[in-house]
């Protein structure tokens, strides 16, 4: 078998998320912190449009890139919201926004090239690019830098050798985002030096305390050189309709469009209808990120008192990282410990790179993450 796929590792976050929703059947009271979703069910508007599409037998392969009228309504929501222009062929959809991530790293990068990834990082990069050929190269961020790259670490880390530094923010696992001055920072680091930027937005919509959300690629010149990655599993609760996109430069979409010919063709007609429609209303996104908001506020309050566990603050996403080195147990144990005795289901962060930190999702319902702060308070008292 093929030594690239024999040596990637398995997501420890999906066996995670596995192991929790198997103890729910199970009917066992899990309080779930691991979801990597949004607890709400996709709005009515969308579906509605869905159910159309399929009335009207819009059922049939779309161009590959995606429909002429969801490219058109990304091109306008990338202008209008991102001040970023783009036109139809500068837009891949995909399946999912996991998709595009790996077709653009495919495009970028192969054997003897290295790919930049901040750590802590979303679990799929380092394996993506280590099935394109290519090799990760880590930068570890730290909480007290608020999880942003230093700028002297980036410096040393791009050589010859380096083609793409990959971006994630509002950030998975830890929630840190980075703003206006910061990414200028990085634009003027990386703007010279002949590198690809993979920018993950996918959490844009899901800031909180009023930040406001900056796209890479509105700085001068770097729309060439930059691949924006969005999509509609967060921002819309759409995670199982499996829709993304990149924008970038067309040289780069001509050639990732052969990637995406030759191996998922276009996405799902229905679902590409059904996300024309998202955009049409913002207000159930806005009135779902208020709700987030409320959450977060609640677990922190709840967590920040609690000895031997120190929540970091997310600004965006809906993930709270928390520092759990002063247990004395490793991330796996403490997972491992907590979802056994407690019934309480968070992830362990070795697997992005962060050994002594648990990633807890407030993707579930207040009285849930009431009962979770007060199951963890129990835990950590039976521990010396
Ligand atoms: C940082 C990050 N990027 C991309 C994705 C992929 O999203 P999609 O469901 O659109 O494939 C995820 C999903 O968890 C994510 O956390």
């Amino acid at each position: 078998m093929n030594p690239r796929v024999l040596s990637l590792n398995q997501s420890n976050t999906l066996k995670l998320t596995a192991l929790t929703k198997k103890l729910i059947k199970e009917g066992k009271d899990v309080v779930n912190f691991a979801a990597g979703e949004p607890d709400f069910d996709t709005p009515d508007f969308i579906k509605e449009e869905a159910v159309r599409a399929i009335s009207e037998g819009f059922t049939k392969y779309t161009p590959s890139a995606g429909t002429v009228e969801l490219r058109e309504a990304i091109i306008k929501k990338l202008r209008e919201e991102n001040n970023l222009n783009y036109e139809t062929k500068n837009i891949i959809v995909t399946s999912g926004a996991k998709y595009a991530i790996f077709a653009a790293i495919l495009t970028a990068s192969g054997k003897g090239d290295e790919v930049i990834i901040p750590a802590p990082y979303w679990v799929s990069y380092p394996e993506m690019v280590g099935l394109a050929g290519a090799k990760a190269k880590f930068i570890k961020t730290r909480p007290k830098d608020n999880f942003r790259i230093s700028i002297d670490s980036l410096n040393k880390a791009i050589t010859k050798k380096t083609r793409m530094l990959i971006l994630n923010y509002p950030n998975n696992p830890t929630g840190a985002t980075y703003d206006y001055e910061n990414l200028k920072e990085i634009y003027e680091t990386v703007k010279d030096k002949n590198i690809f930027v993979l920018s993950d937005e996918i959490y844009e919509t899901l800031t909180y305390d009023g930040k406001k959300h900056f796209s890479f690629a509105s700085f001068p010149g770097a729309g060439d050189y930059t691949i924006t990655i969005n999509g509609f599993s967060k921002a819309f609760s759409m995670t199982g309709w499996r829709l993304g996109y990149l924008a970038a430069g067309s040289s780069f979409v001509e050639q990732a469009s052969k990637v995406i010919d030759h191996t998922t063709s276009c996405a799902s007609s229905i679902a590409q209808r059904a996300a024309t429609a998202a955009f049409r209303n913002r207000q159930w996104a806005d009135d779902m990120v208020k709700e987030f908001e409320k959450r977060r506020n609640i677990l922190f309050n709840g967590l920040s008192h609690l000895k031997k566990i120190t929540p970091l603050k997310p600004e965006g996403t809906f993930y709270m990282f928390c520092d759990i080195k002063k247990t004395g147990l490793s991330s796996l144990e403490f997972s491992s410990r907590l979802l056994d005795e407690q019934l309480v289901s968070v992830i362990p962060a070795d697997s992005f790179g962060a050994e002594g930190f648990a990633r807890l999702s407030f993707a579930t319902s207040m009285p849930n993450i009431e009962k979770g702060i007060e199951r963890i308070k129990n835990f950590l008292h039976t521990l010396n």
